[in-house]
C-alpha cells in the first residue's frame, strides 16, 4: 500500500534543514502526480513546522532596517528577505493540502502540491543567488510573523484561502515589479530573471486560491465578495493597501470590485 498523502505532507512540513525542505516538498508533488501517494489524512499537520537554527527569527519591529539596496549589504538584506518568504511559503503550501486536502479534493491537492514545487523552485533559486553575493540564509535575521496567518485559520479553509493566497500572496503580485525595477536598475540581470519567473508563478498561486475560494463559497452558499470581506476583517490585521497591481490581479482572477472596496 503506498503512503498516505498526509504523513508525506507531515514530514516534509517537519524537516527542518532549508534544502532537506525543498528536496522533500519536490518529492511529494512528485509522487502525488506519479499516483505514489493514497489520497489519505490519516495524521495531523503541526502547529509549527521545522525551522533551522538560522536564521534568528525577530519580531517584524525588531528587523533591521533594509535601506533602499542599493549598497551590497544593501543587496544581501533584500534576497535573504525574499528566502525567507519563499521557505515559507513552502510549508504553506504544504500545510494547506495536509490540513484541507482531504475535505477539499483531488484538484485541490494538484493545484496546492504544484504550489508547494513552485515555491521550492524560488527558494532555491534565491538561495542560489544568495550565494554569488557571499551570503546564505540564516545569515541575517528573519521576519517571524509570516507564519501567524497559517496559524490564524488552521480551522478554516476559506479563512486560510481569502488570507494566504489572497491577500499576501496577492500584495507580492503587488510589490514584485518595483523589485524588479530596482534590480534590473542596479545591472542584477539574474536576479530580475529569477524575479519576472516568480510574479508569473505567483500569479498562479493567486489564481488557485481564488478558484478555490470561489468553490467554497458556493459550497457554503455564501456570496464571493461579502464571504472574503469577512473573512479578511476577522483573520487578517489591516487591510489590502494600494498601490494595486490591477492587471497582475485581474489575471489571477481577483477583481478589482472583490479588493479595491475594502482598501
Ligand atoms: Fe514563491
Ligand atoms: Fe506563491
Amino acid at each position: 500500500m503506498s503512503e498516505s498523502i498526509a504523513r508525506a505532507i507531515r514530514s516534509a512540513l517537519l524537516e527542518r534543514d532549508p534544502r532537506t525542505k525543498v528536496m522533500a516538498a519536490r518529492k511529494v508533488a512528485r509522487d502525488w502526480r506519479l499516483g505514489r501517494l493514497a489520497f489519505a489524512f490519516d495524521v495531523s499537520m503541526p502547529d509549527v513546522p521545522g525551522r533551522p537554527d538560522a536564521p534568528e527569527l525577530l519580531p517584524p519591529n525588531r528587523m533591521p532596517k533594509r535601506g533602499k539596496g542599493g549598497s551590497q549589504r544593501g543587496r544581501i538584506a533584500l534576497w535573504h528577505s525574499l528566502a525567507h518568504i519563499e521557505f515559507v511559503a513552502i510549508d504553506l503550501a504544504l500545510d494547506i493540502v495536509g490540513r484541507f486536502g482531504g475535505e477539499m479534493g483531488e484538484p485541490f491537492v494538484s493545484d496546492f502540491l504544484s504550489v508547494a514545487a513552485d515555491e521550492a523552485m524560488h527558494f532555491a533559486l534565491i538561495e542560489r543567488h544568495l550565494h554569488t553575493l557571499g551570503s546564505h540564509y540564516g545569515d541575517l535575521p528573519a521576519h517571524n510573523g509570516l507564519w501567524d496567518a497559517a496559524y490564524e485559520t488552521r480551522h478554516d479553509v476559506a479563512a486560510r484561502l481569502a488570507v494566504v493566497p489572497m491577500v499576501l500572496e496577492a500584495r507580492g503580485l503587488d510589490v514584485t515589479p518595483a523589485t524588479l525595477e530596482r534590480v534590473r536598475n542596479a545591472g542584477d540581470e539574474t536576479g530580475a530573471k529569477i524575479l519576472s519567473r516568480i510574479l508569473d508563478d505567483e500569479i498562479r498561486h493567486v489564481s488557485f486560491g481564488a478558484k478555490h475560494f470561489v468553490e467554497r463559497a458556493e459550497t457554503l452558499n455564501e456570496p464571493v465578495n461579502g464571504l472574503w470581506k469577512s473573512l479578511v476583517s476577522r483573520h487578517f490585521r489591516g487591510l489590502p493597501k494600494p498601490p494595486f497591481n490591477d492587471s497582475a490581479r485581474l489575471a489571477a482572477g481577483l477583481s478589482r470590485d472583490l479588493y479595491a472596496g475594502v482598501a
